[in-house]
């Protein structure tokens, strides 16, 4: 029951539970109609690891609010009922990791993944940024790029594209590769061409 009303929340039918079960998940991603023309404007380029990415190049996480850093604040936004300690640690709260619609109650089963992974911004263009766009890139609650999940699909996930990994929730497949072109598109990064492929498939069944 808990579970099923989550995953409603999660399906943006929020207005339909409620308002202590509302989840605030990941900032609505541009619609499959807008993707599919940032796709094609999108540089399409063979990705470069030279010089080599190292994950200090990004400075993680940043205080956002009184004692609560990013991925504080990326917690307490993905759950409902999030309680937190005066440092800003999730003591408890209900999640739904929308990567699976697996639901826990314990924040240490959640990792926050970066949608666009760091290496792969690293290796499509911020490879020329500035330290603070880097730290921007890493730390950004604007775009559809932070969202909590099962820590183990974070781990499989790990630096992998879209052409090489989605999330394993079919329904959720949409969403993730709307979000993959906002982002990659607002942040001027390349994609190279499975990318593209990849993406073209998902958009087209939306
Ligand atoms: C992306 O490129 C455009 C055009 O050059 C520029 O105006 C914009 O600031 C860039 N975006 C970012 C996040 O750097």
């Amino acid at each position: 029951m808990l579970a099923s009303l989550l995953l409603v929340a999660l399906a943006g039918v929020v207005s339909a539970a409620p308002a202590d079960l509302k989840a605030r998940a990941l900032p609505t991603p541009i619609t499959a109609a807008v993707a599919k023309t940032y796709l094609s404007e999108l540089t399409v380029a063979v990705d470069s690891n030279s010089p080599a990415y190292a994950r200090s190049q990004f400075k993680t996480w940043d205080i956002i609010s009184g004692t609560c850093d990013t991925r504080e604040t990326v917690l307490k936004r993905d759950g409902t009922n999030v309680v937190t300690s005066s440092a800003c640690a999730a003591t408890s709260g209900n999640w739904v990791s929308p990567y699976d619609g697996v639901a826990t109650t314990l924040a240490s089963d959640l990792d926050i993944d970066h949608l666009v992974p760091l290496k792969e911004a690293w290796i499509s263009g911020a490879r020329d940024w500035t330290a603070a766009q880097r730290e921007a890139f890493a730390n950004d609650l604007t775009r559809p790029q932070l969202v909590a999940v099962t820590d183990n699909l974070n781990e499989a996930k790990s630096d992998k594209d879209i052409a090489n990994w989605v999330p394993p929730l079919a329904s959720y497949q949409c969403t993730y590769a709307r979000a993959w072109v906002e982002v990659k598109h607002y942040y001027n990064l390349t994609i190279d061409s499975a990318e593209k492929t990849a993406i073209t498939n998902i958009l087209a069944k939306c």
